[in-house]
């Protein structure tokens, strides 16, 4: 039995569409969670960026907030970062967010299936999906596209509008028609916030979202190393989540509202370059 809390850590607010299926499953976890709003969005970025913001990000869980394990609720970082985060950080359980879902994908398709992966520009060029899902099934036909509008529009929360349809219309019509995707794995944590949209424009496709796939993972890994939370006793005082962001954006507030809607959770600020603009200018 292990109290203390998970880590997760995403560029922005993507991440937070992983919590609300930890939540309902393991109810007794408590979460501190980093959103890196004001570098937001990764996934145009450099492997060696990516890799740089990763490590400041686990050191920071990891050594100031003592969590007991880190769930990388980003594909992005998962991609170009994992092995990096591990090496750097051997003694916790680290886990990515893409072989759960590449895992379901492979046992579920079948040679017949068509899966068309979307995600961020570095997501998809490091094949990470493919490799995963082919390693499992090589039998199955996989087709990448980079959407690296989605995330910008959806950190400002522009969601649920004719906009989004039509950015999304832009990457995926041809995508889908002309490889007959049946099978679409979101592969970016900001795309279940637009799932609604792209189950309305394409109904047939059915949807394999990493943010829900992660959890089976962290449960497993939680059982593996009985880590998992006690039963809170009558006098425990209530779990409070931390939900930290590098900038504290309205959007990143609001959503955090939306999940929660009552008590038990705090917002805070973190910024690690404009804490050390401010040493050096001392
Ligand atoms: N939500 C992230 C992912 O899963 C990162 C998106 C970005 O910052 O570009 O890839």
């Amino acid at each position: 039995m292990d109290n203390r809390p998970i880590g997760f850590f995403d560029s922005g607010l993507g991440g937070l569409t992983c919590i609300p299926y930890l939540l309902k499953a393991l109810p007794r976890e408590r979460i501190t969670y980093f959103g890196d709003t004001a570098r937001t969005p990764y996934g145009s970025k450099t492997a060696a960026t990516i890799r740089k913001f990763a490590s400041e990000i686990a050191d920071f869980l990891i050594e100031s907030q003592d969590v007991k394990m880190v769930a990388i609720a980003c594909n992005t970082v998962s991609a170009i970062a994992l092995d990096d985060l591990r090496q750097r950080h051997p003694k916790v359980p680290i886990l990515g967010i893409i072989s759960p879902a590449a895992h379901t994908a492979a046992r579920g398709c079948a040679p017949e299936n068509r899966i068309g992966v979307i995600g961020t520009k570095a997501t998809i060029a490091s094949g990470a999906y493919t490799k995963k899902i082919l390693g499992e099934n090589p039998a199955l036909d996989i087709y990448g596209q980079a959407c690296p509008a989605f995330v910008p529009l959806i950190e400002e929360g522009i969601i649920q509008n004719h906009i989004m349809d039509l950015t999304i219309r832009y990457y995926l019509d041809q995508f889908i028609d002309y490889n007959e995707i049946d099978t679409l794995v979101l592969g970016c944590t900001h795309y279940p916030l637009i799932r609604k949209n792209i189950t309305k424009l394409y109904p047939g496709l059915r949807i394999i979202d990493p943010s829900e796939e992660i959890l089976t993972s962290i449960d497993d890994a939680l059982t593996r190393r009985g880590l998992h939370a006690e039963e809170a006793s009558g006098t425990a005082p209530e779990a409070e989540h931390v939900f930290y962001a590098s900038d504290l954006s309205e959007n990143f507030v609001n959503m955090i509202n939306l999940i929660f809607s009552g008590t038990g959770y705090r917002v805070a600020f973190r910024n690690f370059d404009l804490e050390a603009y401010i040493e050096r200018k001392r």
